[in-house]
């Protein structure tokens, strides 16, 4: 989807807002009908990004050399949107972890407060990440991760649409990544036959065995097929005859969307900075019968909400919910609860609509 989604302008009775560096200010009686102040998005969707089940994340040098080998192979020199939002020194992906900033996965001086978003900034003929605003429509890098089966199956049997690959240091750390978060401390099936110095992959592409990828002494010409050999403690590979059931790791590794899209549903989400701009949005939402929960703009990190161009604010409790917020998410809903709407963290994968600003 490119540029603005279908909107249904809510006509307010009270007074028109409009949001400036994270401070509201109000308008009061200028045209309602005119200038309508917020807007619902008439689509559902998760706050981030509704193209990808899962953004791609780039958390460390082995990510980031992975999307960087697979943009390079696709010949697509342009900046992409990837996972999560950054303030201050802090990144929190959309499942609500976080880590502390590494520069050197970022461009020269970046990121430097410009924006909450997070780009693979194509710029001096490399990607690095860059924080920027979150308005500009440009594709996502998504990921399926690595998948993992739930049965075991000798390699002949296996039907994964794309066979993990492992052909380099950043693919084998990716899914080492993987196998130590899910705590799979046993052998996989990985894509490949080997013969001799080379190692045919399913879809008929080869590599020259490479041993640094391989256990020591391995491969030692003990079969045709490939393992993630969990051997003295650490996963590499292993050339093994083809006869053994185990499980196999499968990959959609990174999808690259094909279209264009802003990283929040709304040009600009509606911003809930104090008592005027919630009343504001209450009176809307009131005054369209709509006693559901919306998506506002921010994300949360501790006491701290950042919002979509960067500015940040101290949390208001006066603005939530009792006992809210609770650390039970990242995103900011407000929430209809208990018969009045007030603000509310949570997690950020649940589909409802958002609140925009016209
Ligand atoms: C408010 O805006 C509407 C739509 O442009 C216009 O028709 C109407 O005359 C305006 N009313 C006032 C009081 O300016
Ligand atoms: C921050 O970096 C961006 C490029 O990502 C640049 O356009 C902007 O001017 C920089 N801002 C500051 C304050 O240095
Ligand atoms: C090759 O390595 C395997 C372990 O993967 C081992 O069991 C086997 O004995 C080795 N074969 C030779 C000929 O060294
Ligand atoms: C936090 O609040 C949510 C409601 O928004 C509730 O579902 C959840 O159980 C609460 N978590 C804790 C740890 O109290």
């Amino acid at each position: 989807m490119v540029g603005h989604c279908n909107l249904i302008y809510l006509l307010t009775s009270l007074y028109l807002g409009t949001v400036v560096n994270g401070q509201s200010r109000v308008l009061s009686n200028r045209n309602d009908s005119y200038e309508a102040g917020i807007v619902i998005s008439t689509e559902e969707s998760i706050p981030e990004n509704i193209h990808c089940a899962s953004p791609y994340r780039v958390y460390n040098q082995a990510s980031l050399d992975f999307a960087v080998n697979e943009l390079i192979a696709n010949g697509e020199y342009v900046d992409f949107w990837i996972d999560g939002t950054i303030s201050g020194s802090t990144i929190t992906f959309s499942d609500g972890t976080r880590m502390a900033v590494d520069s050197s996965l970022f461009h020269r001086k970046e990121p430097n407060g410009s924006g909450a978003c997070i780009q693979l900034w194509y710029r001096y003929g490399e990607w690095k990440l860059d924080d920027t605003t979150c308005d500009d429509p440009q594709k996502y890098l998504c990921s399926a991760g690595i998948v993992i089966s739930t049965e075991e199956l000798i390699p002949e049997n296996i039907h994964c649409a794309s066979p993990y690959k492992v052909y380099n240091q950043a693919s084998l750390d990716l899914a080492v990544n993987e196998l130590l978060v899910n705590r799979e401390y046993v052998d996989f099936w990985v894509d490949g036959i080997i013969a001799g110095s080379t190692i045919i992959f399913s879809d008929g592409t080869r590599m020259v065995v490479d041993s640094s990828l391989f256990h020591r002494n391995e491969p030692n010409r003990s079969g045709a097929c490939i393992q993630l050999w969990y051997h003295y403690g650490e996963w590499k590979l292993d050339d093994t005859p083809c006869d053994d059931p185990q499980k196999y790791l499968c990959s959609a590794a990174l999808l690259i969307s094909s279209e264009q899209a802003r990283p929040f549903q709304c040009a600009s989400p509606y911003r809930i900075t104090d008592g005027v701009s919630l009343n504001l949005a209450v009176s809307a939402l009131s005054a369209n019968g709509e006693y559901v929960d919306f998506w506002v703009d921010g994300v949360i990190l501790g006491s701290t909400i950042i919002f979509s161009d960067g500015t940040f604010m101290e949390v208001d409790p006066s603005l939530f919910h009792v006992n809210e917020p609770n650390g039970s998410g990242s995103c900011i809903q407000l929430w209809f609860h208990n018969n009045e709407w007030k603000l509310d963290d949570t997690p950020c994968y649940d589909a409802q609509r958002y609140l925009c600003v016209n």
